[in-house]
């Protein structure tokens, strides 16, 4: 009976030892795949932007996902949102250093939150061209801008263009400064703006992106200022019958990411990454420069009422506007002011 007792008692015992190294394997290899699932898991860039998906930015925001996820074969998913689908941009920018959105595209004004220079684009008649305004950015213009971001945990990655700003409201033409007086504009954001608009006896309601359109249909303000494209592809032909091509200002865009996150990448990726931006760059200010004239002829048949600023209405802006240069030329930084000119030459 003890013989019987003693087997049966090491009969357990092995079956137990087996069990337990059975179940120690079994939760190491569950571990092992958990790894290996983790490790191949893509790296996910959620990249948030305002206009839409056939605008420059939209377009190549589409191009960077998809030579991202070519060439780093799967290995990197880019998740694109346009049209204010995730944040609009003041929320966008909030977010970025907190990582919850790791690529945006702002015009440049919106960072004003961060620093009065990003305002530079918005001086009046300031450049004078397409390539002016690449060559501020790609040289010691956007260098200077940029060191202006790192303290907030915020890279910049390329400038993408849009271009020059033109004016459109609901109520008459708009050919002389006195024209403007009495009239409610939508702006980005920013006292430049502000200002600019004061200056010419008018006032400045600033506004999301995506609550424009809508503002202009009911009358809450009566005109915007924007790109070609811009005016273009939100539709505010439908809602404005005035077009003033004046070109006064800029608007074009940082592509921003968060410092931390892009220095975890893994080199190579960073690598790739950063050769796609190169590429998508330059596709972009083919596209925004392509795409605004295109929408320039699409406005001229839409059945608005354009009027191109003569070189003496210029004249006449530029100095009604000059109370501009006065009270922000300090703020923004002479030598910023001074790049931008050169960049001009
Ligand atoms: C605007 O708010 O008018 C622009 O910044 C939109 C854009 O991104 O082009």
């Amino acid at each position: 009976m003890k013989r019987v007792s003693f087997l049966f008692m090491l009969i357990l015992l092995i079956g137990g030892l087996f069990a337990c190294s059975n179940s120690q394997s079994t939760s190491t290899n569950t571990t092992e795949e958990k790894k290996e699932e983790s490790s191949s898991e893509p790296i996910v860039i959620k990249f948030s932007h305002v206009t839409a998906p056939d605008s420059p930015k939209g377009k190549a925001a589409d191009l960077f996902k998809q030579l991202v996820e070519e060439r780093t074969k799967g290995r990197v998913k880019v998740e694109v949102y346009p049209s204010s689908q995730l944040f609009d941009d003041d929320k966008a920018i909030q977010e970025l250093p907190r990582n919850t959105v790791q690529l945006i595209a702002p015009s440049t004004t919106k960072l004003v939150s961060y620093d009065p220079a990003f305002q530079i684009v918005d001086m009046p008649f300031l450049f004078t061209s397409d390539k002016a305004v690449y060559k501020f950015w790609d040289g010691e213009g956007g260098q200077i801008l940029s060191k202006k971001l790192e303290k907030y945990n915020i890279k910049v990655l390329a400038m993408w263009a849009n271009g020059d700003k033109h004016f459109t409201n609901s109520k008459r033409p708009l050919k002389k400064p006195a024209d403007f007086k009495g009239l409610k504009f939508r702006t980005q954001t920013g006292k430049v703006l502000d200002e600019q608009f004061a200056a010419l006896g008018a006032s400045a309601v600033p506004m999301g992106f995506s609550e424009v359109y809508v503002a202009l249909q009911q009358g809450t303000v009566d005109g915007q200022e924007n790109t070609f494209n811009n005016i273009d592809t939100q539709g505010y032909a439908e809602v404005q019958k005035y077009l003033t091509v004046s070109g006064h200002g800029r608007l074009d865009y940082l592509l921003l990411t968060n410092t931390k996150f892009w220095d975890s990448l893994p080199e190579d990726v960073r690598k790739t990454l950063e050769e796609v931006i190169v590429e998508v760059t330059e596709q972009q200010r083919k596209w925004s420069e392509e795409l605004n004239k295109a929408s320039y002829e699409k406005l001229k048949a839409s059945g608005m009422e354009v009027y191109e600023l003569t070189k003496e209405d210029i004249e006449e802006f530029q100095k009604a506007m000059q109370p501009v240069y006065e009270k922000f030329a300090d703020s923004i930084g002479q030598d910023l002011i001074e790049l931008a000119k050169k960049a001009n030459e």
